[in-house]
């Protein structure tokens, strides 16, 4: 056993056993990344598929790839009327539904909360938060009367520093009181919820926001160890499927993560005042800004 393999929280919570043979789940995002990755593991645990994503063509490569027992639907989780009648199709095609995995994200361009296009947090807010009460919401009555599982895909940005990209942070700790709420009023019904946090995945989102951009280097490499372990998207994937296996209230990987989200209260009002103290990150976040809006910072602009 690894270090890899001694995830606190799981041990600390429940012992249920839920098998997804023979269930149906749903997938957001499930063209590719995570979503994709989890669709492969659940599907060879032998679930029934839906893989929904906004582009279509991806979800049904994906789809096509894993044969029988599944489904492509091309669909937006911000449209709400489309995500009700991705329900109905999904529960029409198989006759159920009992798990759905809110999965679908995107991240803001990097930006301070002063020179952000208002048009970008309402964007992320809506797909990362409103997207997941969509995909959630006209899947309930399903879930419940299954006594199945809901999942839903938050962060640990939900509790990191959000500087240069606050609208995911924001959009990640909303998602997780939805998925706390969730479970409590699941609970009374028979069914479950749970909230998946990962620190860094090796996917397109992790290549775009970290690896691609220049300033995302710059952020990457303030991550200190444990906390710049990247785990593979079929590790994170199977994170997933083992929380609904025991329906785990959340996971959390890689594991290096967990001592921070356990001690965040106290770790926070250190770290933020640290990090505001901190030259480099006054000198990333001023590079942020210039890139948006050259020549910001004039002498003047600086006064400490
Ligand atoms: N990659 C990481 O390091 C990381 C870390 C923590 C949490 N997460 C979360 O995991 C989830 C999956 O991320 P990923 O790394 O696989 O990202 P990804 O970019 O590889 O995949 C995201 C998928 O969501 C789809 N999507 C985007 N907008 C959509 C919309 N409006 N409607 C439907 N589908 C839409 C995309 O087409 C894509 O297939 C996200 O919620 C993300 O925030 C990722």
């Amino acid at each position: 056993m690894g270090i890899g393999d001694l995830h606190l929280l799981g041990w600390l919570t429940n012992r249920d056993t839920y098998d997804v043979r023979g269930k149906t789940v749903l997938i957001t995002g499930a063209g590719q990344g995570i979503g994709w990755e989890l669709a492969k593991v659940l599907h060879a645990r032998g679930a029934s598929i839906a893989l929904a994503d906004i582009d279509e063509s991806s979800a049904r490569t994906a789809a096509e790839s894993l044969g029988v027992a599944t489904m492509a639907i091309g669909v937006d989780v911000t449209d709400r009327e489309a995500m009700a009648r991705t329900v109905t199709r999904v529960v029409e095609r198989f006759g159920r539904l009992d798990v759905v995995v809110a999965n679908a994200g995107v991240v803001p361009k990097p930006a301070t909360l002063r020179v952000m296009d208002a048009r970008d947090f309402d964007r992320v807010i809506g797909i990362n938060l409103t997207g997941v009460f969509n995909t959630v919401h006209p899947a309930l009555d399903h879930i419940i009367q299954a006594k199945g599982h809901v999942v839903v895909v938050s962060s640990a940005a939900a509790f990191a520093p959000g500087m240069g990209g606050s609208p995911y942070m924001i959009s990640k700790v909303a998602v997780e009181q939805l998925g706390r709420a969730l479970r409590i009023e699941l609970a009374a019904v028979g069914a479950s919820a749970g909230v998946a946090y990962f620190g860094v995945v090796e996917t397109a989102m992790t290549h775009d926001t970290l690896d691609d951009d220049e300033l995302g280097r710059r952020l990457g490499a303030m991550l200190p160890w444990p906390l710049n372990v990247r785990i593979t998207g079929r590790a994170a994937a199977e994170t997933i499927a083992d929380g609904i296996a025991r329906r785990a209230p959340r996971t959390i990987a890689p594991v290096g993560w967990e001592p921070y989200s356990l001690l965040r209260g106290v770790v926070n009002v250190v770290l933020d005042g640290r990090l505001a103290r901190d030259a480099r990150v006054h000198a990333l976040i001023r590079a942020v800004e210039e890139r948006i809006r050259p020549n910001l910072h004039s002498a003047s602009d600086i006064t400490r």
